[in-house]
């Protein structure tokens, strides 16, 4: 790939704006700086700088956020700020999108990427990819009210029933379970039909990828291994981050 397509490809703007960048010697490939836009590359490990800062070249990117309360999963929030204020515009330009929903009360994980497959693959309501989630509740949680969501409860305007698994009282008002589906605010609608309300709500798990150490409001790129164990491949190891 050329070197100004590789530049625009991550994001660095336009073909004219990225040859601007390598004419004014702004780009480094392997410390050397480049002078032709058409000069080749192998995009194997590539490195690159542009005015000093070091680059990975990604093909796609695949990001995790630890999502803080507040933060609205859109690009013009409202009221609130938005997810993607973390992101420089080099990261923006590439069109990333959040993977599903959080409210803007909701905290954990979210995923972020400029992958369509792997947009689909997560989504897409066939696939049942199952999030884990905990919650505080504002009434004590009942033995009938984890039975209930084990069988699964009706939501009013969706069709079918919904079920959660692996549903467990952590505590008098907490309690965590996966769903398998992701329709609009599916937590709280499941909590309000058995009779409690969530009162804090907290993305734990997507798939089998984790969230451990990451920090409220920070971000990585996720590596192969965490991208298939998102993606809930079979046979793949539990990954935490
Ligand atoms: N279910 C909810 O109610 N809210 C979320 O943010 C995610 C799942």
């Amino acid at each position: 790939m050329f070197v100004e397509k590789m530049l625009q490809s991550q994001g660095f703007g336009s073909r004219k704006h990225c040859q601007q960048l390598i004419k004014s010697g702004a780009v480094a490939i392997n410390g050397e700086i480049v002078d032709s836009a058409k000069l080749k590359l192998d995009l194997q490990q590539l490195q690159f700088s542009v005015h000093g800062q070091d680059y990975q070249y990604r093909e796609k990117v695949y990001i995790a956020l630890n999502k803080p309360q507040n933060y609205e999963c859109s690009h013009q929030a409202t009221h609130h700020f938005s997810v993607f204020d973390f992101f420089d515009d080099i990261l923006m330009n590439r069109g990333i999108q959040c993977v599903g929903r959080l409210d803007q009360d909701t905290t954990g994980l979210l995923l972020l990427t400029d992958d369509g497959q792997f947009l689909q693959a997560l989504t897409h309501p066939k696939k049942h990819v199952p999030k884990v989630y905990r919650m505080q509740t504002a009434d004590p949680i009942r033995d009938e009210q984890l039975q209930q969501l084990e069988q699964g409860v009706e939501l009013r305007n969706e069709t079918g029933t919904f079920a959660a698994t692996d549903v467990t009282r952590l505590a008098e008002h907490e309690l965590s379970m996966a769903i398998h589906q992701g329709v609009y605010h599916q937590v709280k609608r499941m909590l309000a039909a058995v009779g409690n309300k969530v009162e804090t709500l907290h993305r734990q798990q997507v798939g089998q990828l984790a969230l451990t150490e990451l920090a409220e409001g920070e971000w990585i790129y996720l590596n192969e291994a965490q991208i298939m164990a998102a993606k809930n491949m079979p046979n793949i190891a539990f990954a935490s981050i």
